[in-house]
């Protein structure tokens, strides 16, 4: 087995203040997360909506890590040079969000963003096998796609063992997205995912004002996903 990769945190903007994004972002930069993750939904492959291409723009500026891009829309192939020209480092398309999801990653890599492929809870890892030489990562859903602080599907860490197998050597990144805490953390982490996001678990108590929860949040949950790669290592 390959050595573990660092473990990096991507809090879900989906938890923060929709009217204080740039000042969210910045207080969750400062106290250290790695990635910011910006979930778009559109009312219809999920059941919520959130935001589009202007606001990813707009927030853009204020990001200094990496912006990664969660689309949870469908189609999707009309919005990816949008949201590629809003300055998304990372696009993930979802495999269920239409029949060619091939094309839309080599339509998103065309565009200039990393690519990366997501699967509901009820996809097979099998679905991304003959993708995975034209995507930086996968994201496993371990909620059902679509709300926030959703309890953590525990069937989905199995799926996460299987791609990590199949992924190999390859520099393609696990993300982890739904319902991840300090106690989930390491649970998919020891079964080899890189990259947490955590909306609920990060933002809870803590505010712009208030931002050292933030960080302690952060800390917290790194270090139960980094001992329980140690143990596994
Ligand atoms: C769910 C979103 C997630 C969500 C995670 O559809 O893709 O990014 O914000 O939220 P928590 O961490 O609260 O489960
Ligand atoms: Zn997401």
């Amino acid at each position: 087995m390959t050595n573990p990769r660092p473990i990096k945190i991507a809090p879900s903007i989906l938890s923060a203040d929709f009217a204080d994004f740039g000042r969210e972002i910045r207080a969750i930069e400062d106290q250290g997360c790695d990635w910011v993750h910006v979930d778009v939904m559109d009312g219809h492959f999920v059941p919520n909506l959130t935001f589009g291409p202007k606001t990813c723009a707009a927030i853009r500026p204020h990001i200094k890590t990496v912006m990664d891009v969660h689309l949870m829309i469908a189609p999707v192939d009309p919005y990816i040079d949008a949201f590629a020209e809003a300055g998304a480092d990372i696009i993930t398309a979802h495999v269920e969000a239409g029949p060619h999801i091939h094309r839309t990653l080599q339509a998103i890599r065309g565009a200039g963003a990393k690519a990366g492929v997501a699967l509901n809870p009820g996809t097979p890892a099998a679905h991304v096998e003959h993708l995975l030489d034209m995507v930086d990562l996968v994201c496993v859903m371990t909620v059902n796609p679509g709300f926030g602080g959703q309890k953590f599907i525990e069937s989905q860490i199995a799926k996460v063992r299987q791609l990590r197998a199949m992924i190999g050597d390859r520099p393609i990144h696990i993300e982890i997205d739904g319902g991840v805490d300090p106690r989930t953390a390491p649970l998919v982490a020891a079964a080899g995912a890189d990259v947490l996001v955590a909306g609920s678990a990060v933002f809870t108590g803590g505010s712009v004002e208030a931002p050292e929860r933030y960080g302690e949040n952060i800390r917290t949950i790194r270090q139960a996903a980094e001992q329980a790669q140690a143990s596994w290592a």
